[in-house]
């Protein structure tokens, strides 16, 4: 599997954002890495968790954000952001069964989501947050 790497394109124009972004990105990446080796399952669950637990972290950091500066689509934005949550947390108790590798299918699924979810909806915030003068 191909890993994301970020260029400016992926830029949503808040410098803040983008920092946890790649953080993100390079957490996904690592669990794109660990499929092609035979792991630990401890180190599989482990990574999965962390990158659960920084996912959360930046949503509330993002969330704050729109919510401070009066996000028309903030409701919405957030809905998106909980259908990951979700999703994760049942990711880290799936792998907490002891797999050696983390299945493709989640791999997948946090690449496609994250890269569409960057590119796309938080790309509507971009010249939001441009016109209130944050970056
Ligand atoms: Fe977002």
């Amino acid at each position: 599997m191909e890993k994301i790497e970020w260029n400016e394109g992926f830029s949503v124009g808040v410098r803040k954002l983008d920092e946890q972004h790649k953080v993100l990105i390079d957490m996904i990446n690592k669990m794109i890495e660990m499929q092609n080796i035979t792991v630990d399952s401890e180190v599989v669950s482990e990574v999965l968790n962390k990158m659960t637990e920084y996912a959360n972290f930046h949503f509330n950091t993002e969330e704050n954000l729109l919510k401070e500066h009066g996000y028309p689509e903030y409701e919405a934005h957030k809905a998106m952001h909980k259908v990951f949550r979700k999703k994760t947390v049942a990711f880290c108790m799936d792998t907490m069964v002891h797999k050696k590798s983390i299945p493709e299918e989640i791999v997948s699924y946090l690449k496609d989501w994250l890269t569409h979810h960057i590119l796309t909806e938080d790309m509507r915030y971009k010249p939001f947050f441009k016109e209130k003068g944050v970056w």
